[in-house]
């Protein structure tokens, strides 16, 4: 059995398996029933001056039969007081001496306020912090979640004064709702995190509904911006985690969240340079028990892989991700339809005839049976006809034989650049 056990900065967990701040996570009794279930870690539901919540809160969107593909939340941060938590975080961390308790906090940015609850919740044994920059609603319009976390100078400033006392590891997370989160991401950084989690949710409405033309979820028929997470957000986290992952001046650890359901997921996240994840949308709806066969999967894995521990993957699939411009431009691909596994459904040649390069075709053989057929010569390897096609096996995408040597296009620039200059000297 591989060696599951992480060490975030500073911060050792039995397995890279975290429950995210949020619902899961809001008392004593959830985290140790969590840890009991396998979970290696919890970020407890956000502390700070507690709040008071709407009803409703959750709505979610159904995809085509696949309940929850994404999850929305117009929930706050925690609405207990501060002293229950921190007696529960304290006997949660006696029962559990080896299991990670991070403690969430969000305050107004001052000076004072951090000092005040860094010390305050420290006392109570957590393994580490994490500084919620991210709630996009909320507590956002008080100055505090997203609205900090959107503004680099504010993550570093905060960051600091967090640092300035704390002494446990400062973890700090990051909002989405940003164009740029490396710019974040390097503010942390230079104002001392240890480390960085991402993402927190995106602002969503999820829908209207067409009788009462209310917000969906509405607070007495009003609605307002909520946090978009679960499945459909993964893909916006990876690239998130793997854009920090790969940024020279970004330099500390990252706990990746967003969208994680299965030991796959995980892998791809610590792949792209996650020492650990953390798990919300999942957790909510099928409960504590997934950890089970993330642990199992992750542990076949490693050892199908051949690999001993969890540092054998992480970050190893980042050197693979880079800027378009190093793509090589010479590399070619094509569909290729397998006769004897294809149906005949034509999904793959309507796409390809009205939306893509018109390159697949309807024949007819010898005993008159028609059949598809690509035209390699003219099909441009964009995806397409397998992403449409309803059976696996049918479209195989191919590589073609190489007709030219590898070519960027920063190396094309390079050359014409070069061409340029000479053409200058010779003058
Ligand atoms: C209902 C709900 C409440 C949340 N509350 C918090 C919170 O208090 N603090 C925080 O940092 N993140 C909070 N989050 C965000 C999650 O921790 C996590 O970043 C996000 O849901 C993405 O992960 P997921 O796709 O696994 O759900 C909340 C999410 C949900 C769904």
């Amino acid at each position: 059995m591989a060696d599951l056990r992480i060490n975030l900065a500073g911060i050792e967990s039995p397995n890279p398996f975290w429950l995210a701040s949020a619902p899961p996570t809001n008392s004593g009794y959830q985290v140790q029933r969590a840890f009991e279930a396998g979970w290696g870690g919890a970020v407890w539901k956000t502390l700070g001056d507690p709040i008071l919540n709407v009803t409703s809160r959750f709505a979610a969107i159904n995809f085509n039969g696949k309940r929850v593909a994404g999850f929305n939340n117009i929930e706050l941060i925690t609405d207990r007081p501060l002293d229950v938590n921190l007696k529960e975080i304290y006997e949660t961390k006696k029962k559990f001496p080896h299991h990670a308790v991070i403690a969430s906090l969000m305050v107004e940015p001052q000076q004072k306020k951090w000092h005040e609850i860094v010390k305050r919740v420290e006392d109570s044994g957590v393994d580490g912090l994490e500084l919620n920059f991210g709630c996009p609603h909320g507590m956002a319009e008080r100055g505090m979640g997203s609205a900090s976390g959107q503004v680099p100078s504010l993550v570093e400033r905060q960051t600091y004064w967090v640092k300035e006392v704390a002494k446990t590891p400062v973890i700090v997370k990051l909002t989405p709702n940003i164009t740029d989160i490396t710019a974040t991401a390097e503010a942390a950084a230079n104002g001392g995190a240890d480390a960085i989690s991402m993402i927190n949710t995106i602002n969503s409405l999820m829908g209207v509904d067409l009788d009462t033309w209310n917000p969906i979820p509405h607070v007495a028929g009003k609605g307002a911006h909520g946090g978009y997470c679960g499945p459909a957000v993964k893909p916006i986290a990876l690239n998130m985690v793997a854009e920090c992952a790969r940024h020279p001046l970004i330099n500390v650890p990252i706990s990746g969240i967003g969208g994680i359901s299965t030991w796959q997921d995980a892998v791809e996240f610590m792949l792209m340079g996650a020492t650990g994840v953390q798990v919300c949308t999942a957790a909510m709806h099928h409960g504590f028990r997934i950890v089970e066969d993330m642990l199992d999967g992750l542990n076949n894995y490693l050892d199908n892989m051949g690999i001993a521990s969890i540092s054998g993957i992480i970050g190893k699939a980042v050197p693979k991700y880079s800027d378009w411009g190093d793509l090589d431009l010479n590399y070619n691909i094509a569909a290729r339809i397998n006769p004897d596994v294809c149906i005949n459904c034509n999904k793959c040649y309507i796409a390809c005839e009205d939306t893509s390069h018109q390159c697949i075709e309807r024949l007819t053989d010898s005993t008159g049976k028609s059949f598809l057929k690509v035209r390699q010569e003219d099909c441009v390897g964009c995806n397409l006809c397998s992403i449409v096609c309803p059976v696996d096996g049918a479209i195989d995408m191919i590589e073609l034989p190489r007709e030219l040597q590898p070519m960027t296009w920063n190396d094309r620039q390079a050359v014409l650049h070069a061409a340029a200059c000479k053409v200058d000297i010779t003058k």
